[in-house]
């Protein structure tokens, strides 16, 4: 293949290089194209657009495939754990046994929430989003960690790996923390003998006259709901990271942007929208046909369904279809939202309105009723997803920060408002 490509303009030809990636997906470095030609490109949603070359994450829509830093997501859901492809996603490399001891204790050493912060929640009314919570807590955090948060690059970056589990340990406590505000229910403090998704579950659900307890390999199946949501290259959210990150703004700052981006329907909302809309068909008596009708005449969208890049079904989805299976199982819960879920989908695949326009599930579409199946509050699943992401989060700004050539992020626009009108002349109003 040619290693440049031409774009015409008028009866003049603009040369430009082509970038090709390791796995062979082709890009036009059009850099130079406003100096070259004063025209730009304009591409609402940034679907044909690449914003950054990234080693992080690969994902092939058309073939459904997800790896990170080259690994299969099937084989990192069947065989690693959460912190350990945290730091595969922040480091580049699998962790030796030493390396990854070592994160873990970072990670459980920063288990715990200064008291200044506990009073945070206290200003918060009864009714506020868990999303509202987390996004203003993750900034604030930076305010007990200046030396981590001062926005000089040289010096946030000497701090990065104490920065890093930093942030995925008190992700955890405060969504956990959150959860106990919310209930009126004393914080639990972590557990440092417990594992990561444990500890989660006993600082959400432990009580002073009953220590939680997972019988039903619960913990388990939040560890690979958590792997699962790892990284997901330039997603919204991933990508509203990165721009905050290109100006120079601390990991807290650019996070605490990441939460607020997650959290509409169209990206990690849609995990709490996609168990709202099975509880309403449920309601309805539906099986879900008159549903899938509704989702065709564009009267409702099948939340859970459809991707910007998978045009084949998400692995994601496949591996939480069947663990949501087994938790379930495991707890004895026959959840009719489940068989709901399932009619959806075989439906929608053999739908021609969903065929035609390649919808399958997505991560979302399994992840509330596992989520359900555990305990966690509806509200709360997407706060689930963050703390799932925030190793991509915080790989993504170590990349934009260990970058000397990175520059700030500012797109063009095309203007089509008013051309110039003269104030002066306006008559006396
Ligand atoms: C996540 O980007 C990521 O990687 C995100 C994520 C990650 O890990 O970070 O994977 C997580 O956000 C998953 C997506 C979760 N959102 C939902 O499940 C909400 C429902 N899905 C849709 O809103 C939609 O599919 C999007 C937002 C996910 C993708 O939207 P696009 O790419 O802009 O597609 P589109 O809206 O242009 O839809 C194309 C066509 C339209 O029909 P026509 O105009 O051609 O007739 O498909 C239809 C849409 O109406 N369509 C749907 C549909 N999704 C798209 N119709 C019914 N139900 C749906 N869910």
């Amino acid at each position: 293949m040619e290693n440049t490509g031409t774009i015409r303009l008028g009866d003049e030809n603009f040369e430009f290089p082509m970038i090709v990636g390791t796995e062979g997906e082709k890009a036009l470095d059009t850099r130079t194209l406003r100096a070259k030609s004063g025209c730009v490109t304009f591409d609402e949603g940034y679907g044909n657009t690449g914003s950054c070359l990234s080693d992080i994450t690969f994902i092939d829509g058309e073939k459904g495939i997800l790896r990170h830093r080259g690994y299969p997501i099937e084989q990192l859901a069947e065989r690693s754990t959460f912190l350990e492809t945290s730091y595969l996603a922040i480091y580049g490399e699998l962790p030796t046994q030493e390396e990854l001891e070592i994160f873990a204790n970072g990670v459980q050493t920063h288990a715990s929430v200064h008291t200044g912060m506990h009073h945070h929640f206290e200003g918060f009314p009864s009714n506020a989003h868990p999303m509202a919570i987390l996004s203003s807590m993750l900034n604030s955090l930076g305010a007990y960690y200046p030396e981590m948060s001062s926005n000089n690059r040289a010096q946030d970056l000497t701090h990065f790996d104490e920065t890093a589990a930093l942030l995925i340990s008190k992700v955890r406590t405060i969504a956990a923390m959150t959860y106990r505000q919310k209930q009126g229910l004393p914080f639990v403090f972590p557990d440092y003998k417990m594992r990561y998704a444990e500890n989660f579950l006993h600082m959400m659900f432990s009580e002073p006259y009953h220590q939680y307890e997972d019988t039903s390999g619960a913990s388990e199946a939040l560890d690979l709901f958590l792997l699962l949501h790892a990284d997901h290259e330039q997603n919204c959210s991933t990508s509203t990271v990165r721009m905050v990150a290109s100006g120079g703004a601390n990991l807290f700052a650019s996070v605490s942007a990441g939460v607020c981006a997650l959290w509409g329907p169209s990206h990690g909302g849609a995990n709490m929208a996609v168990i709202k809309m099975l509880e309403e068909i449920h309601a309805s008596g539906d099986d879900g046909s008159k549903f899938i009708q509704d989702a065709k005449e564009g009267k409702a969208k099948l939340m859970g369904f459809g991707h910007r890049v998978y045009k084949n079904y998400d692995p994601r989805a496949m591996i939480l279809g069947k663990s949501s299976e087994r938790v379930l199982e495991g707890l004895g819960i026959d959840d009719p939202l489940l068989d709901i879920a399932k009619h959806l989908e075989q439906a929608a695949l053999e739908d021609e309105y969903f065929v035609q326009r390649k919808l399958y599930p997505n991560v979302d579409f399994y992840s509330g009723i596992l989520l359900k199946a555990i305990g966690i509050p509806v509200e709360m699943f997407t706060v689930m997803f963050a703390i799932g992401r925030m190793p991509g989060w915080i790989a993504n700004w170590k990349e934009i920060a260990e970058n000397s050539k990175s520059r700030i992020h500012r797109p063009r626009q095309i203007y089509t408002g008013h051309t110039i009108r003269d104030y002066l002349k306006m008559d006396e109003r």
